[in-house]
């Protein structure tokens, strides 16, 4: 059977500032989905990460479906509502678009869907993170793809020492999707040079080389680039399939243990560590720090198991640890160098008006 994933997830509102969504929030869309997807979708998930609400759906309609996606697109606008009635902070946040048209594609939502045919076990992976962008992803997805230091099946499996193919889009490019494919581990050298910018270079695909089958969907959305100024950071979700051609499922996960630096939280203007957190967490500390989920499932004719959280056992308590003292170490430098985005990332304008007042200012001596 041919199936495809669908995850599209946005900010409609969220209570105490940026934290989470309302209960009544989630079950205005959750209600959406089910009454008005019964004879679209196989299933469907409706989950929450911070103040994002991401509806993960199963069908056999393909990707960018225009019924699939107006279903979502319509049950953020019935959440929106909601919202509003409840004072959320930011009604709607995502929605930069007052007309839906073909797909929610440069609409403000963010997307990632693939189409394979469905194994006899179907494992996969649904990531979800707040508070920063989906650069988050690339040295995740490098550790666990290409680099043996992580992922031993690619010394020990047979159907993965033909490596991957790695389709990596540069996000600054508004015209249309600029990508570039590059295979590991020939290419290995080149796609590190790309990735260690992952403000510009986004993983948005990942292919196995043994058979071609998609192993990894990214949303690459910059919301900047569509509303032309800051509307909130592009908290990406990510689908990845495990096992047997694929890595292992703890093979993607283990990367998530570095706690690594990332750009976003508080203003989505900082550099901070990102912290796996338990399903349906919200934000808190410096409007932070950035948090990943991970719902684990297996699928069979499109009908999802329950969710299991990936991030939930005892050992990422850890790991949690460390990134609330990482978090900390960094924040005592204020908003010094490193601590904050570079001047091209910043989500706010005011600092450029400041800047350019002042630069009128400067003298130069003995001019
Ligand atoms: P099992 O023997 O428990 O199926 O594990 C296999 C595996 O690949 C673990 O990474
Ligand atoms: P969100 O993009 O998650 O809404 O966060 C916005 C922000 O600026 C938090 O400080
Ligand atoms: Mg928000
Ligand atoms: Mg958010």
């Amino acid at each position: 059977m041919k199936l495809t994933l669908s995850v599209i997830k946005a900010d409609i509102g969220s209570i105490g500032g940026h934290i989470a969504p309302s209960q009544a929030l989630l079950e205005a869309v959750r209600r959406h989905v089910a009454e008005q997807g019964r004879d679209l979708l196989l299933d469907s998930y409706v989950s929450s990460t911070g103040d994002d609400i991401a509806l993960l759906m199963t069908h056999t309609r393909g990707v960018r479906d225009e019924a699939v996606h107006r279903l979502a697109w319509d049950a953020f606008l019935a959440g929106t509502a909601t919202a509003k009635e409840q004072g959320l902070y930011g009604a709607g946040q995502d929605l930069l678009k007052d007309a839906f048209s073909g797909n929610v594609h440069g609409l403000g939502p963010a997307c990632a869907e693939m189409t394979f045919d469905e194994r006899p076990g179907e494992p996969f992976l649904f990531f979800a993170a707040d508070k920063t962008d989906p650069g988050a992803f690339n040295l995740p997805l490098y550790l666990a793809f290409a680099d043996p230091m992580n992922t031993p099946g690619l010394i020990l499996s047979p159907n993965m020492s033909a490596g991957f193919r790695f389709v990596i889009m540069d996000v600054n490019h508004t015209e249309g999707d600029r990508v570039i494919e590059l295979n590991a581990p020939e290419e290995l050298y080149d796609i590190a040079a790309l990735l260690r910018d992952p403000e510009r270079y986004v993983v948005e695909a990942i292919y196995s080389r043994a058979t071609g089958e998609q192993a990894v969907a990214v949303a690459t959305s910059r919301l900047h680039n569509i509303a032309g100024k800051y509307t909130g950071k592009d908290d990406p979700v990510m689908l990845v399939r495990t096992q047997m051609n694929f890595p292992a499922t703890g093979e993607v996960l283990a990367p998530f243990a570095l706690g690594h630096f990332v750009a976003g939280c508080m203003r989505g203007s900082h550099q901070m560590p990102l912290m796996p957190v338990p399903l349906g967490s919200g934000i808190s500390y410096f409007d932070g720090p950035p948090i990943v989920t991970c719902a684990a499932f297996a699928e069979h004719g499109g009908k999802l198991t329950e969710a299991m959280d990936a991030f939930a056992h005892p050992f990422w308590d850890e790991v949690r640890h460390r990134v609330a003292v990482k978090a900390r170490d960094m924040r005592a430098q204020g908003f010094f160098g490193a601590a904050m985005l570079p001047m091209s990332e910043l989500e706010y304008t005011g600092i450029t008006q400041k800047l350019a007042r002042l630069d009128e200012r400067f003298t130069v001596r003995g001019a």
